[in-house]
């Protein structure tokens, strides 16, 4: 029998949440990793952008949702050649085995696809800056404090 390390992630993505049968899977996920985990609030968590101008992708191991992560323009783009990746969360016991990179790798080829963007960028929580620093984001600007969590700004040209 395989053990949870020998096992691939299935991702599905794009969608849109209205689309989706695995929206109330993602809540629960977000729910318990930001506000359970990360004391982040339930408004700040699910805010306005979890609407119909983002999209989702989701990763299962079997029948379990284990990753996600949200898809939309970046709105401080005039030109819309900038692309933003958010909410981006492994359930805590499936972390270190690269499932927080697959689910990046799907999105970004999605972002790819769409020929339109130039850039990706991620607002990233300080302690998290290192792992999109291994899938190539760099640092800019300084370090934010944002719901009270300190973030950095973090880009990529694709
Ligand atoms: C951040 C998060 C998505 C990473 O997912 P993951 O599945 O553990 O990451 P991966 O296993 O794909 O890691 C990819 C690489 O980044 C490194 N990495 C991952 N998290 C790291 C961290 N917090 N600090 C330093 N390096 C990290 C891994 O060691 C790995 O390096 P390698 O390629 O040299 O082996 C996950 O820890 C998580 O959900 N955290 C809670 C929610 C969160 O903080 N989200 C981000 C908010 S901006």
């Amino acid at each position: 029998m395989k053990n949870k390390m020998d096992r691939s992630l299935s991702i599905i993505g794009p969608f849109k949440k209205s689309q989706s049968k695995y929206w109330k899977q993602i809540y629960e996920l977000r729910y318990n990793i930001a506000i359970v985990e990360q004391q982040i609030s339930k408004q700040d968590e699910f805010d306005d952008s979890d609407n119909e101008n983002c999209c989702y992708f989701v990763g299962f191991l079997c029948d379990e949702l284990i990753a996600t992560c949200r898809v939309e323009n970046d709105s401080e783009s005039t030109d819309g050649s900038v692309a933003r990746i958010e909410r981006v969360a492994v359930k805590k016991e499936y972390r270190s085995r690269g499932f927080g990179r697959n689910i990046i790798d799907a999105a970004e080829d999605y972002i790819r696809m769409q020929k339109k963007y130039k850039k990706i960028t991620i607002t990233s929580q300080l302690q998290a800056s290192k792992f999109y620093a291994k899938l190539g984001y760099s640092q800019f600007g300084e370090i934010k404090i944002i719901i009270g969590i300190p973030h950095i700004e973090m880009i990529k040209l694709i």
